[in-house]
């Protein structure tokens, strides 16, 4: 039986949960295991049947108000006005694809070149994540004449062939490929190293190495900024620094996947490797980018994506038509507007604050780390011996799931809470968020 995966399978909707659920929940979950392919995962053993959503709000079909503290996709919050009149106005103007000249493109790409470093001056877009980092790859092997590739422990990278083959975190079910190769992932909480930046250099260097003795050539790092599915992974500021320098060293490229931090979710900068003072060779991003709206994109040098382009014609049917890119302009606009970069700093460091004071109750609580609105809380059986308590955060997910706050487990061990609210989280939502996480901590400790 295949090792599962952390983030999809943890907390998810199980068969044997079904005999529990209301009527109504249970003709909904038996008509999609009739109709959909059974990979896909559910969230929780009492599934959500969400309806509508407003802000930082969802609400269900019984008419119950939630508490999202999970979605960084709807990231300047649930049916943004701003978004839905910008798709509404283009929508009822023209659709169309990259293959015809239009302004709005162009216009975006401007903007958007303005929020990263100045060596990178090409975008590309797509429609998913996945899609970026299968581009992302083709074009670091391109670039570099090599094949291998470096992720972290508990990546997620996405679901393409290239992609999944470099995603450990989906299980041992899904081979990794013969050209991949692991790092552990830069957790100060249970690294003991006097740098952290140079013990992560000094792993990244020991799998080119391996990749060398068995006639693989190094390509690339590929790396989400923030390690969100490796337990969220932001401090020291800094530490990716030595990594990127020995990947150049070795003649490979760095990919920077901001699809988890990227669009100002982190508080500190915009972009999640911008937090490191890195300059990334190529740049992917997606989720937050159109706020619910499919749209993706590759940045790059140009010369690193010329390897690829001067040869490859690339087309991508949907990805940057004028629809998905009049909502990714309103997200930029909206995240300058209300200023959501400084609010996801300062409310995130009074939520911080918060949960620290709560792990001064609860010693359940081994860790509390992160950057803006994007957290982890980590919970342990023993303090001393930072004992992963995988069972405690899944009970303490569902727990929150019955108090109307929605969230989820990531790392290696499924004991970090990944906290994760749209930016539209305010100052009042602290309340209910610790006051529940408070109450399901106690309880379970009962
Ligand atoms: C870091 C990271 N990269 C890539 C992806 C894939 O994005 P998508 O689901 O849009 O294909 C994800 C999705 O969760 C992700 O978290």
């Amino acid at each position: 039986m295949a090792t599962r995966s952390t983030i999809m399978d943890t907390n998810s909707f199980r068969a044997e949960h079904a005999d529990a659920l209301s009527q109504d929940v249970r003709k909904l979950t038996d008509k999609r295991s009739r109709v959909l392919g059974d990979s896909y995962r559910l969230f929780y053993r009492n599934p959500v049947h969400l309806v509508r959503g407003e802000g930082q709000y969802l609400w269900d079909a019984a008419g119950d108000k939630y508490l999202d503290v999970y979605n960084n996709v709807a990231s300047i919050g649930h049916c943004h006005p701003a978004v839905i009149a910008a798709v509404h106005q283009q929508m009822s103007q023209l659709n169309t694809h990259t293959r015809y000249l239009h302004e709005r493109i162009l216009d975006y790409t401007e903007d958007l070149l303005t929020t990263v470093p100045a060596e990178i001056t090409k975008a590309m877009y797509m429609c998913t994540g996945s899609e970026a980092n299968d581009l992302a790859i083709r074009v670091a092997r391109a670039y570099s004449g090599g094949t291998g590739i470096i992720v972290s422990q508990e990546a997620y990278h996405g679901t393409s062939e290239l992609t999944s083959g470099a995603s450990p975190a989906l299980g041992s079910g899904q081979p990794l490929a013969a050209t991949t190769r692991l790092v552990p992932a830069p957790d100060r909480y249970r690294v003991d190293a006097p740098d952290l930046g140079i013990w992560f250099a000094n792993e990244i260097q020991k799998q080119i190495d391996d990749m060398a003795a068995h006639g693989i050539k190094f390509a690339g790092f590929l790396a989400d900024s923030i390690f969100s599915s490796d337990g969220v992974l932001p401090a020291p500021i800094g530490y990716l620094q030595p990594a990127v320098d020995v990947v150049h060293a070795n003649g490979g490229i760095f990919i920077a996947d901001e699809v988890q931090p990227g669009f100002a979710r982190t508080g500190d900068a915009f972009w999640g490797f911008a937090r490191h003072g890195i300059v990334p060779d190529i740049i992917t991003m997606g989720k937050p980018m159109g706020n619910g709206i499919p749209v993706s994109a590759l940045l790059a040098r140009p010369d690193v994506l010329a390897a690829f382009s001067d040869e490859i014609p690339y087309f991508n049917t949907f990805g940057g038509n004028p629809v998905s890119i009049a909502a990714a302009q309103a997200v930029l606009q909206v995240i300058r507007e209300e200023k959501l970069q400084a609010h996801s700093k300062n409310v995130g460091e009074k939520l911080r604050r918060e949960l620290a004071l709560l792990a001064q109750r609860h010693s359940s609580v081994g860790d509390v780390r992160g950057a803006g609105l994007f957290i982890g809380f980590e919970l342990v059986s023993d303090r001393d011996a930072k004992t992963p308590n995988k069972a405690l955060a899944l009970d303490v997910i569902e727990r929150l799931r019955t108090d109307h706050v929605l969230t989820s487990v990531a790392g290696p061990y499924g004991n970090v809470l990944k906290l994760r609210p749209p930016l539209a989280f305010q100052e009042q939502d602290i309340d209910w968020l610790v006051g529940s996480l408070d109450k399901a901590l106690t309880a379970a400790a009962l």
